[in-house]
């Protein structure tokens, strides 16, 4: 081969590698827009009915944090507000971990049960985003940052907090 093609060939690849790290923002898809909306519009419920800010444990990345369901996840919780040992959730349940930086928001993490989606991991879609509406995590990335950790937790449908809190 040529050294000036070389050259050329070379010259592209530093393109595209500049052009992949400088683009730091995630990819926003409907399902992100779902998520947001659910959780903006309110509505959710309180793990175990109490209004209480609960420590980071485990191996836990992110803080300390308030932990919501929707109703249709919440329907799936047994009288001590957990998913019974072997239990799935229901297509639709939204698992929301308010996670808290001095006393507010500072961002929310959210697994909604899609098994249906081809962006589901393990079943389930995995987002964050700030509460200013920017998205951190997009549903495209498919949980990679994600189920390293929750995948571990198969008895419970790879949500930690019920062995944990
Ligand atoms: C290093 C391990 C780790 C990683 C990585 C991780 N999590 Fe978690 N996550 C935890 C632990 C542990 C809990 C249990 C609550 C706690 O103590 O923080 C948790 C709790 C949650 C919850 C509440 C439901 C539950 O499972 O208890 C959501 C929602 C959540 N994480 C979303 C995410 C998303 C989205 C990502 C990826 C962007 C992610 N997590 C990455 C460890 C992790």
């Amino acid at each position: 081969m040529k050294s000036s093609k070389l050259l050329a060939l070379f010259t592209l690849a530093i393109f595209f590698t500049v052009a992949a790290s400088s683009c730091k923002h995630a990819q926003v898809t409907s399902e992100d827009v779902e998520i947001m909306d659910e959780v903006m519009a309110g509505g959710l419920l309180f793990y175990q009915g109490n209004d209480v800010v609960l420590r980071a444990s485990g191996n836990s990345p992110h803080g300390d944090f308030k932990l919501l369901f929707n109703q249709t996840a919440w329907d799936a919780l047994d009288s001590t507000g957990r998913l019974p040992v072997g239990g799935t959730f229901p297509e639709g349940s939204m698992i929301v971990k308010d996670i808290l930086r001095g006393g507010s928001t500072d961002l929310y993490a959210i697994m909604l049960k899609k098994s249906s989606s081809s962006l589901s991991n393990q079943g389930w879609l995995w987002n964050e985003f700030k509460p200013n509406g920017s998205v951190v995590i997009g549903v495209s990335d498919k949980g990679d940052a994600c189920v390293g950790c929750h995948r571990g937790n198969t008895n419970r449908d790879f949500v930690n907090s019920f062995d944990l809190h």
